[in-house]
């Protein structure tokens, strides 16, 4: 991205941050494996504790142990409207050279979200462990979410689809709301 273009990205977030301030809840969470002999998942769930604490727990297991530093991710929101529509973002990234360099401000900002509470805080190789995000807060996603999303208030879905040497490997889909 032009340095310009990322000063406009950022000027647009700072506008909607003194503009917005809508909460988000998730209500379900989706976890896909396309190749279970290489990617599966043990755990994929939205746990609600009480009415204040929620928290969203993946495990992803690789029983094929086979490390790669050839992985893309594709993000992509959609906004229910007679089904789910594709909605703002659809981007895909190249994960290993992001985790390397670090040099992407919309990327670090959406890894912010969930590197506290994961394994995926490391270059790659991936592929050889367990990944996990262990009882992530919906909470820590409001409070860095409700202020900066420029989205109208409605239902998402927050999809992210994981290619692993070319070849979509699995998928997770955290659903929500903004009021
Ligand atoms: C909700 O559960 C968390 C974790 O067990 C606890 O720390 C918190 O006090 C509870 N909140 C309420 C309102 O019960
Ligand atoms: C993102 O864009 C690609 C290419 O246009 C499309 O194939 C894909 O379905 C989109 N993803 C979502 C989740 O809407
Ligand atoms: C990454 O996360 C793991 C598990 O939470 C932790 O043990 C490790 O120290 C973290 N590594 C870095 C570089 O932050």
């Amino acid at each position: 991205m032009a340095k310009r273009s990322v000063l406009l990205v950022v000027l647009v977030v700072i506008t909607f941050a003194l503009t917005v301030h809508s909460k988000v809840d998730f209500t379900n969470i989706k976890c896909v494996s396309y190749d279970k002999s290489y990617v599966y998942f043990d755990t994929c769930l939205l746990k609600a504790v009480n009415r204040t604490y929620k928290y969203i727990s993946v495990t992803a297991k690789f029983p094929g142990k086979q490390p790669t530093n050839d992985i893309k991710v594709n993000f992509a929101m959609q906004r229910k409207e007679n089904g789910y529509k594709p909605f703002l973002y659809n981007i895909t990234i190249d994960a290993c050279e992001y985790l390397k360099k670090r040099n992407n401000p919309v990327i670090s900002f959406a890894h912010t979200f969930f590197e506290k509470y994961s394994t995926i805080n490391r270059t790659c190789p991936y592929g050889q462990q367990d990944e996990m995000v262990e009882k992530l807060p919906v909470s820590h996603i409001n409070n860095l979410v409700t202020n900066v999303l420029p989205s109208p208030h409605g239902e998402y879905a927050y999809i992210l689809t994981f290619y692993l040497l070319k070849k979509k490997a699995a998928s997770v889909t955290v659903y929500g709301s903004l009021s």
